[in-house]
């Protein structure tokens, strides 16, 4: 439900400037704050606007750019902390450090935070599945090293998090299951697992799968799938995450809507993730996001080292209008849009999957200023008074 419209407060602001307030100036000043446009306050009654935070972010290292994520995002998500290879990269050792300032750091800008992740391939240390030996382990000694991590990491924040990405990138292009070592250990169980464990280690956060390339069809009716095995066994799921690590060229508006419904109509929310929109050549003819393809890096393959020329960053800006008239108009399934990063100098697509590129994806450049690709999110917005 609307409460003020953006116009609305814009006017009334501008109202009591002119009904006879003595203090002319100060009014002014007080009034411009309140009027102020952000993300966050634009799509405040539609879903959640977040953002990836890395280590430096969390440690406020630069003021610009501490200032920028509080004012804009009401939501943060940790880029890399929480991931088990960097919370509990030993059995016996746990960093706990950034993931607390990171939990506190929202409190603080009063936004939600997003746990990420607690089953993935990637990111995960070998021994979580290796005996002595380096043999795989059973399935129970698995299942108990996942129940003592998810314990300790979900329950340390028990009540601060909104959700938590339980189970991240178990699928195939073809909606098969990943032969990942959770997988070749325990064949599903461990999906059932971590879904069970989470749920017990905190009953009232929300619990999400997350994949990437969900604009394809097979793989999204492979989470569908996923979700469903949950439901029939009476386990929790609440949302799965679409990874938006997509590009000017994808994902069509029919194949978006199409994931959209299918997510929704299992009574789950959909959640954008991981928004971000490649615009260099591709010659490695890849989509998606599989952190281990690694490519060479080629002049061919960064031609904007100097600077993106405003033809692309109108195809850029062109692409997220697009997009965001779709999250617009399935505002009522849609719980929250997070970009992968809060501006271009950082974000992850300068290093994947060639590394040593100068990529634009997001929508704050390197001076930590709005590109045009804000202004066209912010008026699809504003349109919608
Ligand atoms: C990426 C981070 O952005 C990088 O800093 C890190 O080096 C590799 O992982 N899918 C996910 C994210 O779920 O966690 C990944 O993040 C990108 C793909």
């Amino acid at each position: 439900m609307k409460i003020i419209g953006l116009k609305s407060i814009v006017i009334v602001a501008a109202l009591v400037g002119v009904i006879g307030c003595q203090n002319a100036q100060k009014a002014d000043s007080s009034n411009s704050e309140e009027a102020k446009v952000t993300l966050r306050s634009t799509f405040q009654d539609d879903f959640l606007i977040g953002t990836a935070l890395s280590a430096g972010q969390i440690m406020g290292n630069n003021e610009l750019e501490s200032e920028l994520i509080a004012r804009e995002f009401n939501c943060v998500t940790p880029e890399n902390v929480m991931k088990f290879m960097l919370i509990h990269p030993q059995p016996d050792s746990f960093n706990f450090e950034l993931p607390d300032k990171l939990v506190a750091l929202a409190e603080k800008n009063d936004q939600e935070v997003i746990g990420h992740t607690l089953a993935w391939h990637s990111q995960v240390p070998n021994w979580l599945f290796e005996d002595e030996n380096g043999e795989l382990v059973d399935s129970l000694t698995l299942y108990s090293r996942m129940k003592e991590h998810i314990d300790m990491v979900v329950g340390r924040y028990k009540g601060r998090i909104k959700g938590w990405d339980v189970l991240n990138e178990a699928l195939n292009e073809d909606g098969s299951f990943r032969n990942s070592k959770f997988y070749q250990i325990s064949g599903t169980g461990y999906i059932y697992k971590a879904f069970e464990y989470a749920n017990a280690a905190d009953p009232e956060m929300e619990l999400y799968y997350n994949d990437y390339n969900m604009h394809n069809q097979a793989k999204v009716d492979g989470a569908v799938r996923i979700a469903k095995m949950l439901q029939d066994r009476g386990i929790r799921i609440d949302g799965i995450g679409m990874q938006g690590h997509w590009s000017l060229n994808y994902p069509s508006q029919e194949q978006l809507e199409s994931s959209i419904k299918k997510i929704s109509d299992l009574g789950l929310q959909v959640m954008i993730t991981e928004l971000d929109i490649d615009v260099l050549p591709n010659p490695y003819n890849i989509t998606g996001a599989n952190i281990s393809d690694n490519f060479k890096a080629s002049k061919e393959a960064n031609p904007y080292v100097d600077g993106l020329p405003d033809s692309v960053n109108q195809l850029h800006a062109n692409k997220y209008e697009s997009l965001f008239k779709i999250f617009y108009k399935y505002k009522d399934n849609i719980d929250r849009v997070t970009f992968w990063g809060v501006h271009d100098g950082h974000s992850w697509k300068n290093n994947w999957p060639a590394r040593g590129r100068t990529n634009y994806c997001l929508i704050f450049d390197r001076q930590y200023q709005p590109k045009l690709a804000y202004e066209k999110i912010i008026a699809i917005g504003e349109e919608k008074e």
